[in-house]
C-alpha cells in the first residue's frame, strides 16, 4: 500500500474515533496494534471528560511500521453497509467468533434517520443472524412502536436501523470484553458513519461506552444528550434491563427516553 493511502486510511479510522488497530501482521498471530501505549494506560474516562463527545486520539507514529502489516480494507469515501459486511467475512477477530453460529451485522432501513445500538447478540440472534428478535427484541419492538404512536409518530421497527456493538454472542450472554469492543467497535462506526442518522440511541451502559467512551452507569447517563462523531446520542435502559424486573421507574424513564428521541428526530 502507498504512504498516502496508508495516512489516507489511518486518518480516516482516527477520525472515526477508532484507537487501536488489530491486524495480521503477515506470518505472526494476530495482535493489537497499539498506536499510543501512554493513552491506553490512562483513565478513558478522564480523557472524556475532558472532551465531551468521543475523544481523539493523537496521530499515530511513523507510518514504516506499518509496511508489513495487512490492514483491514477500507474505502473511506463510498463506504457501504455491504463493504463493511464484506469486510468482517468470516470473522475470527477476537475469541468471540468460537462460539457463534451467525455474525449479526445489523437490520432496518439503512437510509434511517434513527439507529439503535446494543450490547451483542443474544442466543436467538445469533440462531437467526439478526439483532434484538428474542425476548429483549420484542420488547424493544414493542417500546420502539407503542411509544411512537402514543406520541402520534407513526413509526414502524422496519424503518429503524437495528445494530449492536459486538456482532457475535458473548458466551453465557456475558458483557462484551474491552478489546472485544475495540475490535468489533471499529465496524460499529463504519456502520453509524455510512448511515449518518440524525440520532443514535444507545441501549444500556455497552452500547454507551463503546460510543461515548464514558464509563458512568446507565443510571446516571440515561434521558441526556451526547455526542458521537457530532451526531446526537441518546442513552437509555437496554430492554433486557427491563425484562430482568428493573423497578417501575425504570421503565417510565425508558419511555420518557424514547419519547424525547422520537420527537427530536420526527418532529
Ligand atoms: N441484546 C442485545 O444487546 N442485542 C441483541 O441483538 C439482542 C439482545
Amino acid at each position: 500500500m502507498k504512504a498516502e493511502d496508508l495516512a489516507r486510511l489511518l486518518a480516516y479510522y482516527r477520525d472515526l474515533g477508532i484507537k487501536d488497530l488489530y491486524v495480521c501482521p503477515r506470518g505472526s498471530p494476530k495482535e493489537s496494534l497499539d498506536f499510543d501505549p501512554a493513552e491506553r494506560s490512562a483513565s478513558r474516562a478522564e480523557a472524556a471528560a475532558a472532551h465531551p463527545s468521543r475523544f481523539r486520539p493523537p496521530a499515530p507514529e511513523p507510518a514504516t511500521m506499518f509496511s508489513e502489516l495487512e490492514l483491514p480494507s477500507l474505502a473511506p469515501a463510498g463506504d457501504t453497509l455491504e463493504k463493511i459486511r464484506a469486510d468482517i467475512g468470516d470473522c475470527q477477530r477476537c475469541r468471540l467468533h468460537q462460539g457463534r453460529h451467525n455474525i449479526v451485522f445489523g437490520a432496518g432501513n439503512p437510509h434511517t434517520k434513527l439507529v439503535f445500538v446494543g450490547e451483542g447478540p443474544g442466543e436467538e440472534e445469533d440462531l437467526q443472524g439478526v439483532p434484538f428478535v428474542g425476548r429483549a427484541g420484542q420488547l424493544l419492538t414493542a417500546m420502539i412502536e407503542n411509544t411512537a404512536q402514543k406520541e402520534g409518530i407513526p413509526l414502524k421497527r422496519a424503518e429503524v436501523y437495528i445494530c449492536n456493538v459486538v456482532k457475535c454472542r458473548p458466551p453465557d450472554n456475558r458483557r462484551p470484553e474491552p478489546d472485544e469492543m475495540e475490535i468489533c467497535g471499529q465496524f460499529l462506526f463504519r456502520q453509524l458513519a455510512v448511515i449518518q442518522p440524525k440520532a443514535i440511541c444507545a441501549l444500556g451502559g455497552t452500547a454507551a461506552r463503546a460510543l461515548l467512551g464514558l464509563k458512568e452507569g446507565v443510571t446516571k447517563l440515561r434521558g441526556n444528550w451526547y455526542q458521537w462523531m457530532n451526531i446526537p446520542v441518546m442513552v437509555t435502559y437496554h430492554p433486557s434491563y427491563l425484562l430482568r424486573g428493573a423497578n417501575k421507574d425504570a421503565k417510565r424513564e425508558a419511555w420518557e427516553d424514547l419519547k424525547k428521541l422520537f420527537h427530536f428526530v420526527y418532529d
